[in-house]
């Protein structure tokens, strides 16, 4: 099995990148956030207190998180509910950037990512692949952009959703995500020392895809 890990902060186009490469080599794509996105939702609709060991600890078991795949596109199920489109808010993006730096959250969605990759080709995006989730994993890609590119896409995004933002509030969303993700004590968003840095300021999707698919190649020795 092949595994390509992807990280880098939020906004940089992993999950939209990563998708095409894995269409275009038939890969599974594992978008990580999802889950802890799924949690975050969970921790919301329960109005429990995560930062108690024992709520959180109720939480996590019951709260059944599913991975579901047609084809490479992934579908996240939270108690059997299909909640793909009801994470992707930004609120739901800042449940799960508090979610996720707990420890036990993040052993909680260890084996379950590690088990993916055992049984499928896969790139996987997330903050922590590389360094912890698949060390061994055969490419380690980190991509990253500018914070103000990033807030130009994220913007874009959340516009095509319908939700009304503005850029400098995006902007600064993205330097607190970036601050948070990369501070916290577990699994803090860095790149792994062999990783490979792509940055995408100055690419657009087909090129940044491109690019990663060649690295991919030239790294595992498949045909494209
Ligand atoms: O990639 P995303 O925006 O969907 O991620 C949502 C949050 O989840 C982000 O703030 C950081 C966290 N996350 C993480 O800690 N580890 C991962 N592997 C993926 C996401």
């Amino acid at each position: 099995m092949i595994s390509v890990a992807i990280d880098g902060p939020a906004g940089a186009g992993k999950s939209t990148i990563a998708k095409l490469a894995a269409k275009k080599l038939n890969f599974i794509y594992v978008d990580t956030g999802a889950l802890y996105r799924t949690l975050g939702l969970a921790g919301a609709e329960s109005k429990a207190d995560i930062h108690d060991d024992s709520q959180l600890e109720r939480l996590l078991q019951s709260s059944r998180v599913e991975l579901k795949y047609s084809g490479s596109e992934q579908r996240v199920l939270l108690n059997g509910e299909d909640v793909s489109e009801r994470i992707r808010s930004s609120e739901m993006g800042a449940a799960a950037s508090e979610i996720s730096a707990i420890p036990r959250v993040r052993e909680h969605l260890l084996d379950m990512q590690r088990d993916m990759a055992k049984s499928n080709n896969v790139i996987m995006d997330g903050r922590d692949i590389g360094t912890v989730v698949l060390p061994n994993a055969d490419v380690k890609i980190f991509l990253t952009a500018s914070p103000e590119c990033r807030a130009k896409r994220r913007l874009r995004d959340l516009e095509a959703k319908g939700e009304a933002v503005d850029y400098d509030e995006v902007l600064q969303m993205i330097i607190k995500r970036d601050y948070q993700d990369s501070h916290r004590e577990t699994a803090p968003l860095k790149p792994a020392d062999d990783s490979i840095l792509i940055d995408t300021t100055e690419l657009n999707l087909e090129q940044s895809a491109d690019k990663i698919i060649s690295v991919i190649a030239e790294r595992t020795g498949i045909k494209i």
